[in-house]
């Protein structure tokens, strides 16, 4: 595996890599020997083969700055994993007035979602033309194609990821850089789904939270939610040569799952 990947000494920048999937693929890129770049709100600690940098990527200065420190440490950059994102439940319009769609809501789902993600593959992308080499994962979810109840706005961002993905591929595939997305389905919990996550859902949903945990195991083909693990075994093959003929598309990993 470790050999058939052939990941060893990659400069890997992961935004959001200091919680959920992103740490999951981060630890993931360190067991094969990748170089690992953390850019995430929250700094880590020190760790081998890993550098953490404080990132906003919703300010462009930020991540000017991130990768510059990159190229000073390592030369280079061979991928990068667009996944810093979030989701905040709310209907168009809530006849209880609690959770209604509003422009903060919506710019706040925007900016980070799918502007940090522009910030960030610009400022790869610079770097990448000149190496004639490089790798952008956008991370989607499996909402993005078909809608989701209660995630109008978050499903609009990833929808627009996935678009992204299509035209930077189109741009860049003539030298050498390939674009990709992966759209996770239901997944184990991780920091997203706290508990304003989970009172929204369930007030918008009309459900319990029994009856929100239930729905996550039933959804699925597989009848069980995603690991975080399933997510970053995908990110790496894509990453590696062994998908050389991949690009400008969006893998779904959601267990068979396709609508939201
Ligand atoms: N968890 C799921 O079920 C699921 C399903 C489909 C898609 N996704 C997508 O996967 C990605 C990761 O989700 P997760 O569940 O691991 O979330 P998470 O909340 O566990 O992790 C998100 C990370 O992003 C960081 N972050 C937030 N704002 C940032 C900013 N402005 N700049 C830099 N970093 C910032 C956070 O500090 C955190 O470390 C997201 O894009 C999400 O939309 C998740």
């Amino acid at each position: 595996m470790h050999k058939w990947l052939d990941l060893e000494n990659k400069v890997v920048i992961v935004t959001g890599g200091a919680s959920g999937i992103g740490q999951r693929m981060c630890q993931s890129f360190m067991e094969q020997g990748a170089q690992v770049v953390i850019a995430d709100l929250c700094v880590q600690e020190k760790m081998e083969n890993c550098l953490s940098i404080r990132c906003d990527v919703t300010r462009k200065d930020e991540v000017e700055r991130m990768v510059h420190q990159v190229m000073e440490t390592f030369g280079r950059i061979d991928i990068l994993v667009n996944n810093a994102g979030i989701s905040i439940p709310r209907l168009l319009v809530d006849d209880r007035s609690k959770y209604e769609l509003d422009d903060t809501v919506f710019d706040q789902t925007i900016n980070l979602n799918v502007k940090g993600s522009f910030h960030c593959a610009q400022a790869c992308a610079r770097i990448m033309l000149r190496q004639k080499y490089g790798v952008i994962v956008n991370v989607s979810s499996e909402c993005g194609k078909e809608g989701s109840f209660a995630q109008g706005i978050y499903s609009a961002s990833k929808a627009a990821i996935d678009s992204l993905t299509r035209t930077w591929a189109k741009e860049l595939s003539p030298h050498g850089i390939r674009v990709v997305a992966i759209a996770p389905g239901p997944m184990e919990a991780t920091a997203l789904f706290n508990s304003a996550y989970i009172d929204a859902m369930c007030h918008c949903r009309h459900i319990t939270k029994e009856e929100m945990q239930k729905n996550y195991d039933t959804v699925t083909l597989l009848g069980r939610e995603g690991h975080l693990e399933e997510i970053a075994n995908t990110v790496l093959f894509l990453v590696s040569n062994r998908a050389s003929f991949i690009t400008g598309t969006t893998i779904n990993v959601s267990g068979g799952k396709s609508r939201g």
